[in-house]
């Protein structure tokens, strides 16, 4: 039997990283941000001088990806996040993606008994069958505004507007493409965190998450 899942999907900046995290370690699951292989290919691309809508650019920097940069600062930019976003609308590009994805699903690093994958297309594509799926939303403004604060803390200086410019156009792009598109899939419950903290968010995601995950758990061989 397959470990359970959450898949966490949403717009940008609407909070759905943090709270694919904190479930995690709630439940002692492992944390896949999907968004970071997209970026880790937009990274590529652009440090090889190439162009992140040219699919053979992408596709080669798909192929060669780094895991071991995951951490790095240059990923949280809007420049990589906006090449990320372009790249992401390649099919051969998600196809090539995909395998890690499914893989980190059936085999959850470190042995956890479970994963919490977050993303645009994981209850979607990635894990149609996934035991529990959110949609995270906010109102854009909030969201630029979140963004905006992160990338300070981060030591990244933006102007507030231009955030909130450039993640609208970010999600529009990516609600648009034909491939796997950003899009709430029908048994995914929406959290709209537009007026909620980090600690009440995470509360309605476990009331959300909890009553679908149960029944696997309780299913779970103990010893
Ligand atoms: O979640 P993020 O901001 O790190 O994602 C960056 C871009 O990567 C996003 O604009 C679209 C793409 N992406 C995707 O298409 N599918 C995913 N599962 C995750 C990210």
């Amino acid at each position: 039997m397959r470990p359970p899942v959450i898949a966490v999907d949403g717009t940008a900046a609407s909070g759905k990283g943090t709270l694919a995290r904190r479930l995690a370690a709630y439940f002692g699951f492992a944390h896949l941000d999907s968004g970071v292989l997209y970026r880790l290919t937009a990274l590529g691309v652009l440090e090889a001088g190439g162009d992140p809508g040219l699919e053979s650019d992408a596709l080669a920097a798909a192929r060669a990806l780094d895991q071991a940069r995951a951490g790095e600062l240059v990923l949280r930019s809007d420049a990589v996040g906006a090449a990320a976003s372009k790249l992401a609308a390649i099919a051969s590009v998600r196809a090539a993606l995909l395998h890690y994805q499914r893989q980190f699903i059936d085999h959850p690093p470190g042995a956890a008994a479970g994963a919490v994958v977050d993303g645009r297309d994981i209850g979607t594509v990635i894990c149609p069958d996934a035991d529990a799926k959110l949609f995270v939303d906010a109102a854009p403004e909030v969201r630029a505004h979140r963004r905006w604060q992160e990338l300070a803390g981060l030591g990244i200086q933006r102007n507030e507007a231009q955030v909130l410019e450039e993640l609208v156009h970010r999600d529009a792009a990516d609600r648009a493409r034909a491939v796997a598109p950003l899009r709430q899939a029908q048994d995914a419950a929406l959290l709209d965190t537009t007026n909620l903290g980090i600690d009440a968010a995470f509360a309605a995601a476990l009331a959300l998450v909890e009553p679908r995950l149960a029944a696997k758990l309780e299913a779970k061989p103990r010893g």
